[in-house]
């Protein structure tokens, strides 16, 4: 089985304390649409996303600012990712619509394996 912390396989999603993030509790703390930060791969901070369905959604997004690395917050009034730096501006998948960032946020594959703990690659 995939373990964490390896270099280049699957790695854990975290939550703030540290722990592998489940999957089952963690959508029963958020709805449709909603995203919260996790501890990602390479530690990154990263977004996982409810999809309308209530599932982890595949693709998780990494909050790392692609200008100078600033941690970029979800605005949900806005239905974007606004960087509080420079003011780069990224679509509700990560896709980049305003500069001075070069790229689209990065994005993770999720799974979640059989301890139902949320797995990024
Ligand atoms: Fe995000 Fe500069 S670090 S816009």
């Amino acid at each position: 089985p995939p373990s964490s912390g390896g270099t280049g396989g699957p790695q854990a999603a975290k939550d703030r304390l540290g722990n592998d993030v489940r999957a089952s509790a963690w959508l029963a703390e958020h709805p449709p649409g909603d995203r919260s930060l996790v501890q990602g791969l390479k530690g990154d901070a990263t977004y996982l996303v409810v999809t309308e369905s209530r599932e982890v959604e595949r693709f998780a997004i990494n909050s790392v600012c692609t200008h100078l690395g600033c941690v970029v917050p979800w605005n949900a009034a806005e239905n974007k990712f606004i960087c509080p730096c420079h003011g780069s501006q990224y679509d509700a998948q990560g896709k980049k619509v305003r500069g001075p960032a070069p790229l689209s946020l990065a994005l993770a594959h999720t799974t979640v394996n059989d301890s139902d703990v949320v797995q990024l690659s």
